[in-house]
């Protein structure tokens, strides 16, 4: 009888029911169906985490509470609002502008971790040399179309350090083909070190800089870290 039953769990995918059934002990023949289904379920939620914070790649965090008093945060959206992810089922994009180690990349990661776990988002991160390397090389291979397939499932894209290293040609037109993609379908938050006016030494040429600009300030919310690198400060108490 175990055998029929783990057959037919596995024909039903049930996994966590078929290796698992004979652990629960529910004298109530209802209350013991309840009990499998629960596990089942949560099972399969806590797969489906995992899955997404494997595929989305982020960085990894160090765990300390997040400091915000350097944040400037633009009127229309809360602190809550970005840390949590609510802007990511309106479709808005976040920018992020500031010196380095002011702390963009981890306020991503942390609010890519809510994201996933709250919602179960499809997030994805990349830095922009990353995704500009992967484009052109799927490119070259003839598997954009897929690959582009693949971001279009997302609900998150992470664009991290943006304006670090200049683009060429091919680079910035692919990576303009992402961000258009993204237009009103899914999020985007943007990491960066340089004021939109400075836009252009990243893409090379004012059209495609003015057109990036364009699609991206629509929905867009605009938060500006100031004061010094956390790296320095983590580095002075360390010493
Ligand atoms: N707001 C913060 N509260 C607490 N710790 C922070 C905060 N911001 C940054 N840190 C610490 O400083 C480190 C560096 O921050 P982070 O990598 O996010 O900087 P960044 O703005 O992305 O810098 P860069 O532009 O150089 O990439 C973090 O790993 C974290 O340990
Ligand atoms: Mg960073």
């Amino acid at each position: 009888m175990d055998r029929q039953i783990e057959a037919y769990a596995k024909r039903l995918k049930l996994s966590w029911i078929r290796e698992h059934y004979h652990e629960v002990e529910e004298s109530d023949p209802k209350e013991y169906l309840l009990r499998l289904f629960e596990k089942e379920v949560a099972n399969r939620e806590e797969r489906k985490i995992n899955l997404l914070l494997n595929q989305a790649q982020l960085p990894k965090t160090g765990g300390s509470p997040y400091q915000w008093e350097h944040i400037q945060i633009p009127q229309g959206i809360e602190r809550e609002q970005v840390l949590y992810g609510d802007f990511i089922s309106e479709k808005e994009n976040l920018i992020f502008y500031g010196g380095v180690g002011t702390g963009k990349t981890y306020l991503t990661t942390l609010l890519s971790l809510n994201a996933i776990n709250r919602f179960g988002s499809c997030v994805k991160f990349f830095t922009v040399a990353g995704l500009v390397n992967k484009l052109i090389e799927a490119n070259q291979n003839c598997t954009l179309p897929k690959f582009m397939k693949q971001l279009e499932k997302l609900d998150l894209l992470v664009l991290d350090e943006l304006g670090y290293i200049p683009l060429h040609k091919e680079g910035a037109e692919l990576l303009f083909q992402v961000i258009s993609m993204c237009y009103e379908s899914k999020s985007l938050v943007i990491t960066t070190n340089l004021q939109f006016g400075q836009w252009n030494h990243v893409f090379g040429d004012p059209i495609l800089t003015e057109a990036v600009i364009d699609r991206l300030i629509h929905h867009s919310h605009l938060l500006v870290f100031k004061g010094d690198s956390f790296r320095y400060k983590e580095s002075l108490l360390h010493n």
